[in-house]
């Protein structure tokens, strides 16, 4: 991959991972993802991070997992990139702050859920079209939607994939906060994240560690029966029409 799809950036007690593939709407490749990971994991064990920044472009957060990724080199299980991104994201310690502006597609949206504050853009465009991809609910989202909104409002997100902007995310509870534009998102999650670096970083670790401690085995339990699914649903001819479709920039058709 070329070095510049992911810039890392490091300030006193801040590292800012920031998708820089604009030319592809920051689809997530697996060298990518596999960055993102060693990223995180190495911020996990290093004392001299204490919160992490995570974002996009001021036009794109990212279109989510890259489709020809995904008709190429499916993810095939745990050891995926892809899974060991979200398992790093899942687990790590200390605090995530996301600045989305822009569309935010696919594990663009599922990974927010799993961030500690999240703040969008009032031109952030939400979606998990997995279903429309022949594909299913990855990573929690099966889990935690439901939770947040109701059973018939998670239908509308993961039974239709229906997109949603940052003023209904925020009025859900799945972000903090809706900005101006892209500048003012970034500005004010950094000013979030930054804030992180002054407080007592083991109390904030024990304390992150309780707020997500209630459901923390069920949605272990969900996100690997979820991730079976997601990749066998990958090797579908439904999946596989779906994806082809918008590579050729063609509407699907599941009729067969
Ligand atoms: N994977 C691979 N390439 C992608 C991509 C993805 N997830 N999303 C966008 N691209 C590519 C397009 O193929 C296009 O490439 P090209 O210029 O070489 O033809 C380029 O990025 C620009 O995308 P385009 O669709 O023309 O931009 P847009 O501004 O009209 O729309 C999005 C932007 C993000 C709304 C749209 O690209 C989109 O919906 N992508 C999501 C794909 C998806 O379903 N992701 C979920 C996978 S689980």
């Amino acid at each position: 991959m070329a070095e510049s799809h992911l810039l890392v950036e490091r300030e006193p007690g801040l590292l800012t991972l920031r998708l820089n593939r604009a030319e592809k709407k920051n689809a997530l490749t697996r060298d990518l993802y596999a960055r993102l990971a060693e990223a995180l994991q190495q911020a996990a064990e290093d004392s001299s991070v204490r919160a992490v920044l995570l974002t996009g472009g001021e036009q794109c957060f990212t279109s989510g997992n890259d489709v020809a990724d995904f008709l190429q080199a499916p993810p095939t299980g745990q050891d995926s990139e892809v899974f060991l991104f979200m398992r790093a994201l899942f687990e790590f310690p200390k605090p995530i702050v996301a600045a989305v502006s822009g569309p935010a597609v696919g594990i663009g949206t599922t990974l927010l859920l799993h961030c500690d504050l999240v703040y969008v853009s009032r031109c952030a465009a939400l979606r998990m079209p997995f279903v429309n991809l022949g594909l299913c609910p990855e990573f929690g989202s099966s889990l935690i939607l439901p939770r947040l909104l109701g059973q018939v409002r998670a239908a509308e997100l993961l039974l239709l994939g229906e997109g949603f902007s940052g003023e209904q995310a925020a009025a859900w509870g799945i972000v903090n906060a809706v900005l101006e534009d892209g500048a003012a998102t970034l500005n004010k999650a950094r000013e979030v994240a930054l804030a992180f670096t002054r407080l007592p970083p083991a109390a904030v670790a024990d304390s992150k560690r309780l707020l997500r401690a209630p459901e923390r085995e069920r949605l272990r339990q969900v996100i690997e029966e979820e991730g079976a699914l997601f990749t066998k649903r990958l090797h579908s001819p439904e999946a596989r029409e779906a994806l082809m479709a918008f590579m050729q920039r063609r509407t699907p058709n599941f009729a067969a």
